[in-house]
């Protein structure tokens, strides 16, 4: 008879602890410790129905280099950011707060793919049959190719996998999948380290593409453990508020691509449409003549994006530190900046709330958007609005001084490309590449130069 034992495992990083303790010292994460029914190893004889092939160690020079055959899936933004299609027998992670679109993305994914010949899988633990049916009525993303299984026993999704030999799988959600031998709930560390390693154990064995759909914590991290994040070859989170439209699916780690490529789409009455020139979008609401807001050219991943930071100083009638809050861009480069202003401009900002903002939800964290956010802040602070047709990137040092920032080509030629006529940028960013675009360059030292082009 096999003997369960109770061990305390942290629901983060999947540490295991005698006792239950209030923080994780391996990830310093406090709460996420929870108690969960084990069989000890000597016992744990758990039969996969997997055949093992063995692998013999081989000198480098002899391995033959191989290209990664990749199935392309028709929606433009997601092949681009995973590298150019789906990589045949990899293990793709999608993780994203509930209600985002993840189900909604798959499901898009793997009717392209299925109208294209493929045999597709569908598992979900959530939803039933009826409501995916729904689901493809509404994307009218119907096709005799993708077949749907409600099933959340690993060993039965295991069993028809191998009966049906799909070449894309999903498993919505991987928090659903339960081993029968293993005690603790679904969901659970033990549960889900299992069950994620042997279906891609699996999906490399047969070929077969795999995604796995993950919860999100209230924090932000997939849920069930940062195990997960190893096991997988992709990560990508699929970001965005409830409220607006817009969904920014990001590359996290990318064992066959670059990480942080972002895609961009909409999610309409229809489903996922992608955003073809996501710039125009993002700036799309601007208002003329208001103070607090400037244009940033940045780079996200490979690619040039024009995003519009916000700032708001507001006098808090004396009552002691005024508050920084911030959306979108780091809180403590708020505070530096801040400070820079104060030191190098003589601005009093210690008795005003100060409020950043990253319009459209995006969040940014490349330091080019340092010179913008100072510009913004002093914008609000004086009321003066900042001329409309211009952009500004550069990192601000602590000494004031503006510094270069990378790929400065590709982010005037975006600005250009929108219609923005001026460009604030470092001394040290200056190349004769930049002359070719219909955009004045206005050099500068430091942000005391920067802000008397603006004043
Ligand atoms: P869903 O893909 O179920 O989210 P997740 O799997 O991440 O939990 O999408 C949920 C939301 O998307 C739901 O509130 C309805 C909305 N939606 C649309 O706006 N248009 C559509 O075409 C579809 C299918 C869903
Ligand atoms: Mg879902």
């Amino acid at each position: 008879m096999t003997k369960e034992k109770i061990v305390y495992i942290c629901q983060s990083c999947g540490a295991e602890f005698p006792r239950w303790t209030g923080k994780c010292n391996y990830c310093e994460q406090w709460n996420t410790i929870t108690e969960e029914r084990v069989v000890p190893t000597s016992q744990n004889k758990r039969n996969y129905d997997l055949d093992m092939k063995e692998s013999k160690p081989l000198p480098i020079t002899d391995i033959e280099e191989e290209e990664f055959e990749r199935i392309k899936t028709s929606i433009s933004e997601f092949d681009r950011i995973i590298g150019g299609g789906i990589v045949k027998g990899s293990v793709i992670l999608i993780g994203g707060e509930p209600g985002i679109g993840k189900s909604t993305l798959l499901h898009q994914v793997l009717f392209n793919l299925a109208s294209a010949n493929s045999k597709c899988l569908y598992v979900t633990g959530e939803e039933s049959r009826a409501q995916i049916k729904m689901r493809g009525d509404r994307l009218s993303a119907l096709d005799k190719n993708l077949l749907v299984i409600t099933e959340t026993n690993v060993d039965i999704i295991i069993k028809a996998m191998k009966e049906l030999k799909p070449d894309i799988v999903v498993i919505d959600s991987i928090q659903t999948v339960y081993k029968q031998e293993i005690p603790s709930s679904p969901g659970s560390v033990s549960q889900v380290r299992e069950n994620a390693f042997y279906l891609s154990f699996l999906a490399k064995n047969l070929g077969i593409s795999m995604f796995f759909i993950g919860h999100i914590t209230k924090d932000g991290t997939v849920a069930g453990p940062k195990v997960l994040e190893h096991i997988v070859d992709t990560v990508l989170y699929f970001e965005g508020e409830a409220h607006h439209s817009f969904r920014i699916l990001r590359v996290v780690k990318n064992r066959f691509g670059s990480t942080n490529e972002i895609g961009i789409f909409e999610m309409t009455g229809t489903g996922l449409k992608e955003v073809q020139n996501p710039s125009q979008m993002l700036l799309k609401e601007r208002t003329e003549d208001s103070s607090g807001t400037i244009v940033v050219p940045s780079i996200e991943g490979s690619r040039p994006l024009l995003i519009e930071v916000q700032s708001l100083t507001s006098y808090n009638g004396g009552f002691g530190a005024g508050r920084r809050t911030t959306s979108g861009v780091d809180h403590r480069r708020v505070g530096l900046l801040i400070a820079v202003l104060e030191k190098k401009l003589g601005l009093n900002l210690y008795d005003h709330d100060v409020y950043v903002n990253v319009a459209g939800g995006l969040s940014i964290d490349e330091p080019a958007i340092d010179l913008g956010i100072a510009l913004s802040i002093l914008s609000s602070f004086r009321n003066k609005p900042i001329d409309i047709s211009l952009v500004a990137a550069g990192e601000i040092g602590l000494t004031g001084e503006v510094r270069a920032v990378t790929q400065m080509e590709k982010r005037i030629s975006e600005a250009s490309r929108l219609g923005f006529k001026k460009a604030i940028i470092s001394k040290n960013n200056i190349s004769d590449s930049l002359n070719r675009f219909n955009i004045e360059i206005l050099p500068v030292k430091n942000v005391q130069e920067a802000v008397e082009i603006i004043m």
